[in-house]
């Protein structure tokens, strides 16, 4: 690997081999995200604790400071909505120059496996990762499930990642599975990144999931929803963080989510 290439992948990777990205790209195709209306003001408090960011450009130039800013995966596939047609007939719509310009450690694409659009979106990946590899960019492959959640069983997942690893992805985001999700990783030959999806009934559900993923061989999250629509994004980020980067227990997690939120519950003089 060049030292471009690995020097990103370092950026993103941390020494400890585990990552936590805040994914905050949803307004891509989402528009103004519950939760996500004034990006800047869910990312501030947020940031100190994760190690990438992944947004689009816009979000990017428009809201996080330059001079302030985490390493940065940038999203650069588009072209839907939920307003209208298939969320699947994605392209790319940010050029490799514009994120070399903007100093990016990763570019990010979704691939909708199993959908109409199928083959236009692998060889969307397979044309970026063409293009980041002769400029030393990393890219994350998003495996995406449009509206179709219920496909998320390991088979589909384990078929999704391979595909996306195949096409030269240094990095796979999918979703986690209760049954053989250590098979999705297994059937993986670059690391698997977690997802959250729509936000969970409870804060223990998602400590719960990211603590069998990452036993089951994840090396981090993308985590995006279930923290920052969480009534507590920061105690739920800290939580997520003692898990991700000190191998920690779901008691334990907890036991973090628990005394962040008495503390923020004290400063703004609140009681639950
Ligand atoms: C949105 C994405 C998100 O980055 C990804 O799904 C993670 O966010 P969440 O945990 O909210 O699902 O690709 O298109």
């Amino acid at each position: 690997m060049d030292w471009g290439m690995a020097n990103r992948m370092a950026q993103l990777i941390q020494s400890d081999g585990k990552c936590m990205f805040l994914p905050v790209d949803h307004g891509y195709f989402q528009g103004p995200t519950r939760s996500l209306e004034r990006p800047g003001e869910t990312i501030a408090p947020l940031l100190l604790y994760a190690d990438a960011l992944f947004a689009t450009r816009g979000v990017v130039r428009a809201v996080v400071d330059p001079a302030d800013a985490k390493p940065l995966i940038l999203r650069v596939s588009g072209g839907t909505s939920m307003a209208n047609g298939d969320l699947a007939d994605e392209d790319v719509t940010t050029s490799m120059e514009d994120a070399i310009r903007m100093n990016v450690s990763a570019v990010g694409i979704s691939v909708f496996i199993g959908s109409d659009y199928q083959k236009q979106s692998i060889i969307n990946l397979g044309r970026l990762v063409d293009e980041g590899e002769r400029y030393g960019i990393p890219v994350m492959a998003v495996t995406a499930v449009g509206r179709e959640l219920d496909q998320r069983d390991s088979r589909y997942l384990a078929m999704a990642c391979r595909i996306c690893a195949e096409m030269g992805a240094k990095v796979v985001k999918t979703y986690w599975c209760a049954d053989g999700f250590d098979r999705v990783v297994d059937g993986c030959p670059v690391p698997v990144v977690m997802a959250g999806g729509p936000r969970a009934d409870t804060e223990l559900e998602v400590l719960e999931f990211v603590h069998d993923g990452m036993q089951n061989g994840a090396i981090g999250i993308n985590l995006g929803r279930n923290i920052w629509q969480s009534p507590h994004p920061v105690p739920m980020i800290r939580a997520l963080r003692h898990i991700i980067h000190g191998n920690g227990s779901v008691a334990e997690a907890q036991e973090i989510f628990d005394s962040a939120r008495a503390e923020t519950a004290e400063l703004v003089g609140v009681s639950d």
